[in-house]
C-alpha cells in the first residue's frame, strides 16, 4: 500500500462521506472531502492522489469534473461512485481516464480494496515512468558525439524527426554507424518517450516465427500457439517499434507490414478481426534497399513508404575528424567503467588511427579504445596499444604479384605518392601509411623528387 496517499471524497450527502472519509482515516490515509463538484475542483491540486467521486453532484456533473481533474493531473485516479450506471454512461468514463466504477450503495470492504488496488497501480507506474525517464537519459541528443557538419546536420535531423508526427523513419548506413543509438534517440526525445520502445532484428527471428513475434497470434493459430499471444506492435502502442535489419524481411511479411504502416490496422496470426495501434516505426538497414528492390527482393511499394524520411547515418570515414572527440568520448567512459585515469590517445596514435580505414565504423572505435585500455600502462595511449594498427600494417604484404610482373620502382614511386596524396603530404603520415620511419620517407621523397609543391602565396 502506498503511504499517506491522500483521497478527497466527493459527494453532496453528507452521511456518504462520513463513512466512505472514516473507513478509508482507518486504513491509513489522509482524506479530504468536498460536497460539490466545484468545491472538489478547488482541492485537486493540494497533492490528492485518488478521488472518489460521485457521478450526480449538485453544481457540476461527475463526468465533467471527472474530465477536469484528468485534465489537470492525469496520474490522479478517479473511482466513480453512481446508482444508476448505464453502460454508456460507464463506458465514456472510462474513457476519460476514469479508473473503476462503484455502485451505489456500495460495501465499504469492497471500496478500501479497490482503493489499495488503485493506489498501488499509480504507485507502479510512478515507479515505471521514473525508471523510464533514467533509461531516457543516456540517449539525449548529445549522445551522438561528433561536432563534424555531418554529425552536426545528423543531430539536427534527430530533432527534426524526433518531435514531428513521422510515424515511419528509414535508418540507412553502414553497420557500426549508431543506427541503434540513433532510434533510441528518437525514441527518448519524442512525445512517446513514456511509452515502449521494442526493438526487432529481423534477421535473428527465424521466418516462421517473425510474423507472430511482430502481430501475434491467436490460440491455435498453429500447432505451438496454445494461447492468444501479443505481438510486438501491440506490446508497443503508443510507442516505438525498431525494426532492424528490415533488408531481410520476407516478402509476405513486407506486405503485411505495408499494409499496416498505411492503416495502422493488422489482424494476428490466425485472427479475423483488426487491431488498431498507434506506434512509430523506425526500420534500419545497412543494405542498400533500392539496389534489394531492383533485385526484386524488397518490394517497391513498402520501399517507397519506409523511404518517405530516410535518414543516412554517415561512415566514418567520411568525418574522421569527429575521431579524436569519438576517441575521447570512449577513453572517458572506460575509466569510469575500469576506474582508470587514462589521459587520451597520443598524437602518434591518434595520427596513426586516422589512417586506418573504420570499417566498423564507430563501434569499431569503441572496440578499439575498450581494449586499449584494458591492457595500457601508460597514462596515454600509444599506437601500439591499438592492435588494428599493425594488422593494418601485415595486411600490406599481401599483395599479389601479377603474372607479367611489375616495375618495382615504379611502384615504389607510386604507393609513395598516394601515401603523400592520402595524407595531404603529412609525411609522419604517409611514413605511417607504408610502414616506415620518417627518414625513410624523407630518403624516398628525394629519391623520386616529391617535394610538397610550393603552396601558392
Ligand atoms: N555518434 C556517436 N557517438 C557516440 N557513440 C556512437 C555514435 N554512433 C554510434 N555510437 C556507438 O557505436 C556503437 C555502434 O552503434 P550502433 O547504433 O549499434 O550501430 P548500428 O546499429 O548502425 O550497427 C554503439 O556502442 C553506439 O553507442
Ligand atoms: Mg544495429
Amino acid at each position: 500500500m502506498m503511504r499517506n496517499a491522500t483521497i478527497l471524497v466527493v459527494d453532496d450527502e453528507q452521511l456518504i462521506r462520513w463513512s466512505l472519509a472514516e473507513r478509508l482515516r482507518a486504513d491509513g490515509y489522509e482524506v479530504v472531502e468536498a460536497p460539490t463538484g466545484q468545491a472538489a475542483l478547488d482541492r485537486i491540486a493540494d497533492g490528492i492522489d485518488l478521488v472518489l467521486l460521485d457521478y450526480k453532484l449538485p453544481d457540476i456533473d461527475g463526468v465533467t469534473v471527472l474530465r477536469q481533474i484528468k485534465e489537470h493531473d492525469a496520474d490522479i485516479l478517479v473511482i466513480l461512485l453512481t446508482a444508476f450506471a448505464t453502460v454508456e454512461t460507464a463506458v465514456e468514463a472510462m474513457k476519460i481516464g476514469a479508473y473503476h466504477f462503484a455502485n451505489k450503495p456500495f460495501n465499504l470492504d469492497d471500496i478500501s480494496l479497490t482503493v489499495s488496488k488503485a493506489l498501488e497501480t499509480t504507485q507502479l507506474r510512478r515507479e515505471v515512468r521514473m525508471l523510464r525517464a533514467s533509461q531516457a537519459q543516456p540517449y539525449a541528443f548529445d549522445r551522438i558525439v561528433g561536432e563534424s557538419p555531418a554529425m552536426n546536420r545528423l543531430r539536427e535531423m534527430l530533432r527534426k524527426v524526433a518531435s514531428s508526427p513521422a510515424s515511419t523513419v528509414l535508418l540507412t548506413g553502414e553497420s557500426g554507424t549508431g543506427k541503434d543509438l540513433a532510434a533510441k534517440v528518437l525514441h527518448f526525445n519524442s512525445q512517446r518517450a513514456n511509452r515502449p520502445f521494442v526493438n526487432i532484428t529481423c534477421s535473428a527471428i527465424p521466418e516462421a516465427l517473425l510474423e507472430s513475434e511482430l502481430f501475434g497470434h491467436e490460440r491455435g493459430a498453429f500447432t505451438d500457439a496454445r494461447q492468444q499471444k501479443r505481438g510486438l506492435f501491440e506490446q508497443a502502442d503508443g510507442g516505438t517499434v525498431f525494426l532492424d535489419e528490415i533488408g531481410e524481411m520476407v516478402p509476405p511479411l513486407q506486405a503485411k507490414l505495408l499494409r499496416f504502416l498505411e492503416e495502422k490496422a493488422f489482424k494476428r496470426v490466425g485472427g479475423s478481426h483488426d487491431i488498431k495501434v498507434d506506434v512509430r516505426v523506425v526500420a534500419a538497414t545497412n543494405r542498400n534497399l533500392e539496389a534489394q528492390v531492383e533485385a526484386g527482393h524488397f518490394r517497391e511499394d513498402l520501399f517507397y513508404r519506409l523511404n518517405v524520411l530516410p535518414i543516412l547515418l554517415p561512415a566514418l570515414r567520411t568525418h574522421l575528424d569527429d575521431l579524436p572527440t569519438l576517441v575521447t568520448f570512449y577513453v572517458d567512459v572506460f575509466n569510469r567503467e575500469f576506474r582508470k585515469s587514462v589521459r587520451g590517445a597520443s598524437p602518434e596514435a591518434l595520427g596513426e588511427l586516422r589512417l586506418y580505414g573504420w570499417p566498423g565504423n564507430i563501434r569499431e572505435v569503441r572496440n578499439a579504445v575498450e581494449r586499449a585500455m584494458l591492457l595500457a600502462e601508460g597514462q596515454w595511449l600509444e599506437p601500439s596499444d591499438f592492435p588494428l594498427l599493425a594488422s593494418r600494417r601485415q595486411g600490406a604484404h599481401g599483395i599479389a604479384l601479377p603474372a607479367e610482373g611489375v616495375d618495382l620502382e615504379q611502384l615504389e614511386r607510386s604507393l609513395v605518392v598516394q601515401a603523400l596524396e592520402r595524407s595531404g603530404h603529412n609525411q609522419t603520415r604517409a611514413a605511417t601509411l607504408l610502414g616506415l620511419n620518417r627518414d625513410q620517407i624523407r630518403y624516398r621523397i628525394e629519391k623520386f623528387g616529391l617535394m610538397k609543391p610550393a603552396s601558392p602565396a
